[in-house]
């Protein structure tokens, strides 16, 4: 879709979506745009079989597919689902292609912050309807939890822990008895929830100023934990897809350079696992080295090219990029970063060609 800057994944995907669900023989859950065989195939990727030949629909999600088949289950059910996980492990992601294939809508959303209040969550009302008019449906404003129980479509709550306890549960009495109470519209102002209702909320564990989540708002979600990416090749294959749908949303004319794509995705594989291709330990940052940021270093490096480079991706730009990118949180990473370049300086996997220009770019680490 041109014009728009990232457009949600209902729009984004709709040829695909349109493909699988023309062609879905699945058992689906009530209210349900797709079957979980094909969400599934959303997600994952695979091809459908049309009466015109075999479509291809690519991968989104890399890494854990039975995580993917749990959470699809989980929200057939009467239970919320939960993603949790280290940051840019890409539970905002999944969640939204979860809700853009199951109904067809990845936008009803709640943002988790802590400012959020009650009446977020709930409801709240338009003044000045409410002054004219007094307490009456036209001068209620829904929450994204009450369209989705209105509508029969899922509710997706981001950052969830970043809400104060209190506040998160809210969600309760609604997450069990699937009923919203209304007591301003006295007997007009009971919200049942439509078949197809659920939510699915997403939770960091390792940022600073997150709350618990009471045991009982616990009780009521399945949780599944979304890890990194663990395989190098895979990383680099995410960063390359990734780049490039940046690339052309940004209208960067220009390939996406593979080797320097493998670079990064060793750097971030090595340093958040803490040791080397060749066994060495190094330091590991305290920043996040998330696929997430990888991606983000990447883009910027490519844009640099594009915009100052005369199109050549150069090991130089990465390295520092890269430091922007470690180094925010603790002034100690940048040390930590210079030692994994001296380390891997001896390696003879990193001898040769780019790696050599790469880690002569130590010097920028300052
Ligand atoms: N397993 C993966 N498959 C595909 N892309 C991934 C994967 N892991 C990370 N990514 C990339 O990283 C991005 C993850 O971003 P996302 O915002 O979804 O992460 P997050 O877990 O919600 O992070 P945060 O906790 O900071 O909110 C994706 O858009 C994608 O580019
Ligand atoms: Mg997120």
């Amino acid at each position: 879709m041109e014009g728009y800057i990232k457009p949600p994944v209902e729009i984004r995907y709709a040829d695909e979506l349109k493909v699988l669900a023309e062609n879905d023989k699945g058992r689906r859950p009530e209210n349900w745009k797709l079957s979980p065989a094909a969400v599934r195939t959303f997600i994952i990727g695979g091809t459908v079989e049309t009466p015109e030949g075999e479509v291809k629909i690519s991968r989104k999600f890399y890494g854990n597919d039975a995580l993917v088949e749990r959470a699809v289950i989980t929200l057939a059910g009467s239970r919320g689902l939960m993603l949790v996980g280290e940051p840019g492990t890409a539970k905002t992601m999944l969640s939204e292609l979860l809700s853009a294939a199951c109904c067809g809508c990845s936008t009803n959303t709640v943002q988790g912050t802590a400012g959020t209040t009650e009446d977020m969550i709930k409801y709240s009302w338009n003044y000045a309807l409410l002054l004219s008019k007094g307490p009456c449906r036209e001068a209620l404003v829904p929450s994204p939890l009450l369209i989705g129980m209105e509508k029969g479509i899922f509710a997706r709550f981001e950052e969830i822990t970043r809400t104060p306890a209190e506040i998160q549960d809210s969600l309760i009495s609604v997450m069990s008895d699937q009923i919203l109470n209304i007591p301003e519209l006295g007997d007009e102002g009971l919200v049942l929830a439509r078949p197809g209702f659920n939510i699915i909320g997403t939770a960091n564990t390792r940022d600073k100023g997150v709350n618990e989540m009471s045991g009982a708002l616990k009780r009521r979600f399945n949780f599944e934990t979304v890890k990194p990416v663990g395989d190098v090749r895979l990383e680099k294959k995410i960063i390359i897809q990734e780049a490039e749908n940046m690339a052309a949303a940004g209208h960067i004319d220009m390939p996406v350079d593979a080797d320097i794509a493998e670079l990064l995705a060793v750097t971030y594989h090595e340093l958040r696992e803490g040791r080397t291709a060749e066994g060495t330990a190094v330091e590991k940052p305290n920043a996040v080295m998330s696929t997430a940021e990888a991606v983000s270093v990447y883009f910027q490096t490519l844009s640099h090219a594009w915009y100052y480079g005369g199109g050549r991706i150069e090991p130089a730009v990465l390295t520092q990029s890269l430091v922007g990118a470690v180094c925010k949180e603790n002034k100690d990473d940048l040390g930590k970063l210079r030692a994994y370049f001296n380390t891997v300086s001896k390696e003879e996997s990193k001898a040769g060609g780019l790696w050599k220009e790469y880690l002569n770019s130590s010097k920028l680490l300052n």
